[in-house]
Protein backbone atom coordinates (compact mmCIF):
# COMPACT_ATOMS: atom_id res chain seq x y z
CA UNK A 1 0.00 0.00 0.00
CA UNK A 2 1.49 3.36 -0.99
CA UNK A 3 1.65 5.48 2.29
CA UNK A 4 2.25 9.08 1.83
CA UNK A 5 4.99 10.30 4.72
CA UNK A 6 7.32 13.95 5.08
CA UNK A 7 9.57 12.11 2.97
CA UNK A 8 7.36 11.42 0.14
CA UNK A 9 5.41 8.02 -0.63
CA UNK A 10 6.76 4.87 0.78
CA UNK A 11 5.58 1.14 0.09
CA UNK A 12 4.01 0.32 3.25
CA UNK A 13 2.82 -3.72 3.67
CA UNK A 14 1.60 -4.84 6.97
CA UNK A 15 2.17 -8.46 7.36
CA UNK A 16 0.06 -9.36 10.56
CA UNK A 17 -3.02 -8.44 11.87
CA UNK A 18 -1.19 -7.16 14.96
CA UNK A 19 2.30 -5.64 14.18
CA UNK A 20 5.49 -5.72 11.13
CA UNK A 21 5.35 -3.65 8.07
CA UNK A 22 7.36 -3.95 5.15
CA UNK A 23 9.21 -0.81 3.66
CA UNK A 24 9.86 0.02 0.47
CA UNK A 25 11.05 2.94 -2.01
CA UNK A 26 13.34 4.29 0.78
CA UNK A 27 17.78 3.73 0.57
CA UNK A 28 18.98 3.87 4.39
CA UNK A 29 22.36 4.44 3.60
CA UNK A 30 21.06 8.33 2.37
CA UNK A 31 18.96 8.73 5.74
CA UNK A 32 19.10 11.79 7.60
CA UNK A 33 17.10 13.23 10.37
CA UNK A 34 14.22 13.38 7.92
CA UNK A 35 13.85 9.96 6.99
CA UNK A 36 14.55 9.22 10.54
CA UNK A 37 11.33 10.93 11.96
CA UNK A 38 9.37 9.33 9.31
CA UNK A 39 10.62 5.69 10.01
CA UNK A 40 9.93 6.95 13.85
CA UNK A 41 6.47 7.34 13.34
CA UNK A 42 5.89 4.07 11.09
CA UNK A 43 7.43 2.48 13.93
CA UNK A 44 5.26 3.62 16.44
CA UNK A 45 2.24 2.56 13.66
CA UNK A 46 4.09 -1.10 13.29
CA UNK A 47 6.35 -1.88 16.03
CA UNK A 48 8.19 -3.73 13.68
CA UNK A 49 9.60 -2.64 10.26
CA UNK A 50 11.37 -4.36 7.93
CA UNK A 51 13.28 -3.25 4.91
CA UNK A 52 14.17 -5.72 2.13
CA UNK A 53 17.32 -5.24 -0.34
CA UNK A 54 19.44 -2.12 1.86
CA UNK A 55 23.07 -4.49 2.10
CA UNK A 56 24.44 -1.76 4.40
CA UNK A 57 28.23 -1.86 5.41
CA UNK A 58 29.08 -1.54 8.75
CA UNK A 59 29.97 2.09 8.82
CA UNK A 60 26.60 2.97 7.45
CA UNK A 61 24.35 0.53 9.77
CA UNK A 62 26.20 2.44 12.76
CA UNK A 63 25.09 5.85 10.91
CA UNK A 64 21.74 4.58 10.53
CA UNK A 65 21.19 3.69 14.11
CA UNK A 66 22.90 6.94 15.77
CA UNK A 67 19.64 8.50 13.79
CA UNK A 68 17.70 7.20 16.83
CA UNK A 69 19.73 7.65 20.07
CA UNK A 70 23.16 6.21 21.32
CA UNK A 71 24.39 3.12 20.78
CA UNK A 72 25.41 0.07 23.43
CA UNK A 73 28.74 -1.06 22.88
CA UNK A 74 29.62 -4.37 23.69
CA UNK A 75 33.29 -5.27 23.69
CA UNK A 76 32.34 -8.90 24.00
CA UNK A 77 30.46 -9.59 20.86
CA UNK A 78 31.59 -6.84 18.49
CA UNK A 79 33.83 -6.60 15.53
CA UNK A 80 37.04 -5.46 16.21
CA UNK A 81 37.60 -2.86 18.93
CA UNK A 82 37.07 0.19 16.74
CA UNK A 83 33.41 -0.52 16.09
CA UNK A 84 32.31 -1.43 19.94
CA UNK A 85 28.75 -0.88 18.95
CA UNK A 86 28.53 -2.92 16.13
CA UNK A 87 27.82 -6.45 16.52
CA UNK A 88 28.22 -9.98 14.08
CA UNK A 89 26.06 -12.98 15.43
CA UNK A 90 27.06 -16.09 13.51
CA UNK A 91 24.96 -19.41 13.78
CA UNK A 92 25.37 -22.54 11.94
CA UNK A 93 22.92 -25.29 11.71
CA UNK A 94 20.84 -23.79 14.36
CA UNK A 95 24.16 -24.03 16.93
CA UNK A 96 25.54 -20.68 18.48
CA UNK A 97 23.98 -17.12 19.34
CA UNK A 98 20.22 -18.23 18.39
CA UNK A 99 17.44 -16.33 20.89
CA UNK A 100 14.91 -19.39 20.65
CA UNK A 101 13.09 -17.65 23.91
CA UNK A 102 10.53 -15.25 23.84
CA UNK A 103 11.68 -11.90 25.54
CA UNK A 104 13.13 -8.40 25.06
CA UNK A 105 16.07 -7.42 24.90
CA UNK A 106 18.31 -6.87 27.95
CA UNK A 107 15.26 -6.42 30.65
CA UNK A 108 17.80 -7.77 33.08
CA UNK A 109 19.48 -4.56 32.88
CA UNK A 110 17.99 -0.95 34.86
CA UNK A 111 17.97 0.58 31.08
CA UNK A 112 16.33 -2.07 29.02
CA UNK A 113 17.45 -1.18 25.33
CA UNK A 114 14.83 1.04 22.93
CA UNK A 115 15.70 -0.29 19.58
CA UNK A 116 17.39 -2.81 17.99
CA UNK A 117 18.01 -2.63 14.12
CA UNK A 118 19.25 -5.79 12.50
CA UNK A 119 21.16 -6.67 8.93
CA UNK A 120 20.22 -10.02 7.59
CA UNK A 121 23.81 -10.57 6.58
CA UNK A 122 23.61 -14.72 5.96
CA UNK A 123 20.27 -16.62 5.33
CA UNK A 124 20.05 -20.27 5.38
CA UNK A 125 18.05 -22.00 2.62
CA UNK A 126 15.07 -22.49 4.88
CA UNK A 127 14.32 -21.83 8.70
CA UNK A 128 15.80 -19.05 11.07
CA UNK A 129 12.74 -16.92 10.94
CA UNK A 130 11.69 -14.77 13.57
CA UNK A 131 8.66 -13.96 15.37
CA UNK A 132 7.63 -10.96 17.31
CA UNK A 133 4.36 -10.15 19.82
CA UNK A 134 3.08 -7.11 19.80
CA UNK A 135 2.84 -6.79 23.58
CA UNK A 136 0.15 -3.48 23.75
CA UNK A 137 -1.93 -6.55 22.21
CA UNK A 138 -0.94 -8.63 25.49
CA UNK A 139 -1.92 -5.99 28.01
CA UNK A 140 -5.06 -4.89 26.58
CA UNK A 141 -6.78 -8.17 25.74
CA UNK A 142 -6.51 -9.13 29.54
CA UNK A 143 -9.62 -8.89 31.49
CA UNK A 144 -10.15 -5.68 32.98
CA UNK A 145 -9.20 -7.30 36.54
CA UNK A 146 -6.23 -8.80 35.60
CA UNK A 147 -5.06 -5.57 34.09
CA UNK A 148 -5.68 -3.74 37.19
CA UNK A 149 -4.13 -6.79 39.16
CA UNK A 150 -1.02 -6.75 37.19
CA UNK A 151 -0.63 -2.67 36.81
CA UNK A 152 0.30 -2.46 40.73
CA UNK A 153 3.06 -5.14 40.36
CA UNK A 154 6.33 -5.42 39.50
CA UNK A 155 9.15 -8.22 38.44
CA UNK A 156 12.61 -9.35 39.06
CA UNK A 157 14.53 -9.64 35.79
CA UNK A 158 17.83 -11.74 35.77
CA UNK A 159 20.65 -12.28 33.17
CA UNK A 160 20.75 -15.91 34.76
CA UNK A 161 20.53 -17.66 31.15
CA UNK A 162 23.95 -15.85 30.12
CA UNK A 163 25.35 -17.40 33.30
CA UNK A 164 25.73 -13.93 34.85
CA UNK A 165 22.77 -14.05 37.81
CA UNK A 166 24.03 -10.94 39.26
CA UNK A 167 22.91 -8.64 36.73
CA UNK A 168 19.09 -8.26 38.02
CA UNK A 169 16.74 -5.33 37.36
CA UNK A 170 13.14 -5.12 38.34
CA UNK A 171 10.37 -3.50 36.29
CA UNK A 172 6.58 -2.66 36.28
CA UNK A 173 4.67 -5.66 34.91
CA UNK A 174 2.85 -3.11 32.86
CA UNK A 175 4.91 -0.08 31.65
CA UNK A 176 3.78 2.64 29.34
CA UNK A 177 5.21 3.83 26.29
CA UNK A 178 6.89 6.85 26.60
CA UNK A 179 6.09 8.22 23.26
CA UNK A 180 2.49 6.75 22.51
CA UNK A 181 1.02 6.79 26.08
CA UNK A 182 0.01 3.15 25.66
CA UNK A 183 0.41 0.28 28.15
CA UNK A 184 1.85 -2.74 27.81
CA UNK A 185 2.64 -6.32 29.23
CA UNK A 186 6.30 -6.35 30.30
CA UNK A 187 7.14 -9.21 31.51
CA UNK A 188 9.41 -12.67 29.49
CA UNK A 189 10.50 -15.80 29.89
CA UNK A 190 13.88 -15.41 28.59
CA UNK A 191 14.62 -12.93 31.89
CA UNK A 192 11.72 -12.64 34.10
CA UNK A 193 12.10 -14.83 37.34
CA UNK A 194 9.84 -13.28 39.96
CA UNK A 195 6.72 -11.29 40.87
CA UNK A 196 8.13 -9.58 43.72
CA UNK A 197 4.87 -8.48 45.28
CA UNK A 198 3.41 -12.29 45.74
CA UNK A 199 4.51 -15.43 47.40
CA UNK A 200 6.75 -17.43 44.94
CA UNK A 201 4.30 -20.27 44.07
CA UNK A 202 1.83 -17.39 43.07
CA UNK A 203 4.14 -15.48 41.08
CA UNK A 204 5.53 -18.90 39.47
CA UNK A 205 1.53 -19.36 38.45
CA UNK A 206 0.93 -15.78 37.13
CA UNK A 207 4.49 -15.73 35.69
CA UNK A 208 3.53 -19.16 33.33
CA UNK A 209 0.21 -17.55 32.57
CA UNK A 210 1.59 -14.32 31.31
CA UNK A 211 4.74 -15.07 29.57
CA UNK A 212 2.86 -18.06 27.76
CA UNK A 213 -0.42 -15.13 26.94
CA UNK A 214 2.43 -12.58 25.80
CA UNK A 215 3.41 -15.13 22.91
CA UNK A 216 -0.50 -15.98 21.86
CA UNK A 217 -0.31 -16.12 18.16
CA UNK A 218 -2.56 -13.95 17.52
CA UNK A 219 -0.75 -10.96 18.90
CA UNK A 220 2.55 -12.18 16.23
CA UNK A 221 3.95 -11.56 13.06
CA UNK A 222 6.64 -13.99 11.53
CA UNK A 223 9.09 -13.24 9.32
CA UNK A 224 10.94 -15.01 6.47
CA UNK A 225 14.15 -13.06 5.96
CA UNK A 226 16.15 -12.60 2.90
CA UNK A 227 20.00 -11.54 2.30
CA UNK A 228 20.07 -7.67 3.04
CA UNK A 229 17.40 -7.02 4.87
CA UNK A 230 17.37 -4.78 7.46
CA UNK A 231 15.07 -4.51 10.48
CA UNK A 232 14.19 -2.77 13.35
CA UNK A 233 11.94 -3.17 16.62
CA UNK A 234 10.28 -0.70 19.39
CA UNK A 235 11.75 -3.53 22.36
CA UNK A 236 9.50 -1.36 24.63
CA UNK A 237 6.21 -2.72 22.79
CA UNK A 238 7.42 -5.91 21.51
CA UNK A 239 8.80 -9.57 22.30
CA UNK A 240 11.09 -11.52 19.76
CA UNK A 241 11.81 -15.08 19.34
CA UNK A 242 14.13 -16.48 16.59
CA UNK A 243 13.06 -19.85 14.89
CA UNK A 244 15.84 -22.82 15.54
CA UNK A 245 15.29 -24.98 12.93
CA UNK A 246 17.64 -24.43 10.80
CA UNK A 247 20.67 -25.88 8.47
CA UNK A 248 23.56 -24.02 7.08
CA UNK A 249 24.91 -20.57 8.24
CA UNK A 250 22.85 -17.80 9.52
CA UNK A 251 24.90 -14.00 9.89
CA UNK A 252 23.29 -11.17 11.24
CA UNK A 253 24.58 -7.87 11.83
CA UNK A 254 22.94 -5.66 14.66
CA UNK A 255 23.55 -2.28 16.37
CA UNK A 256 21.53 -1.37 19.48
CA UNK A 257 19.71 1.96 20.48
CA UNK A 258 19.85 2.27 24.22
CA UNK A 259 18.40 5.17 27.11
CA UNK A 260 15.21 3.84 28.45
CA UNK A 261 14.11 3.23 31.64
CA UNK A 262 10.50 1.55 31.47
CA UNK A 263 7.87 3.84 33.30
CA UNK A 264 5.12 2.13 35.33
CA UNK A 265 1.29 1.98 34.58
CA UNK A 266 0.80 2.98 37.86
CA UNK A 267 2.74 3.33 41.45
CA UNK A 268 3.35 -0.31 43.06
CA UNK A 269 0.63 -0.78 45.51
CA UNK A 270 2.24 -3.69 47.55
CA UNK A 271 5.38 -4.24 49.06
CA UNK A 272 7.57 -7.15 48.37
CA UNK A 273 6.23 -10.40 49.73
CA UNK A 274 8.86 -13.55 50.31
CA UNK A 275 6.82 -14.78 53.07
CA UNK A 276 7.48 -17.93 54.05
CA UNK A 277 10.97 -17.84 52.22
CA UNK A 278 11.84 -20.67 50.49
CA UNK A 279 15.54 -21.61 50.54
CA UNK A 280 14.27 -24.25 47.68
CA UNK A 281 13.32 -21.47 45.68
CA UNK A 282 16.42 -19.87 43.32
CA UNK A 283 13.98 -16.90 42.65
CA UNK A 284 12.92 -16.56 46.29
CA UNK A 285 17.02 -16.68 47.56
CA UNK A 286 17.06 -14.48 44.10
CA UNK A 287 15.06 -11.44 45.06
CA UNK A 288 16.27 -11.67 48.54
CA UNK A 289 19.75 -10.68 47.79
CA UNK A 290 18.28 -7.64 45.49
CA UNK A 291 16.07 -6.50 48.11
CA UNK A 292 19.33 -7.01 50.42
CA UNK A 293 21.59 -5.30 47.82
CA UNK A 294 23.94 -7.79 48.07
CA UNK A 295 24.03 -9.75 44.79
CA UNK A 296 22.80 -13.71 44.22
CA UNK A 297 21.96 -15.53 46.90
FE1 LIG B 1 16.83 -10.47 21.20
Amino acid sequence: MAASTDIGVLDVNRLSGSLGAEIRGISLEQAGPAEADAIRSLLLEHQVLFFPEQHLTPDQHIAFGRLFGELEAHPNLSLGAERPEFFELKAEGGAGAIADEWHSDLTCQAQPSVMAILHMKKCPPFGGDTLWANQYKAYEELSPPLQDFCQGLTALHDAHAHGKPETMAVHPVVRVHPVTGRKSLFVNEHFTRRIVELAHPESDALLQFLTRWASNPRFTVRYRWSEGTIAMWDNRCTQHYVLNDFEGERVIQRVTVMGDEPEPASPPRWKPYIKPFSAASRHDRQLKAYLDGKGPG
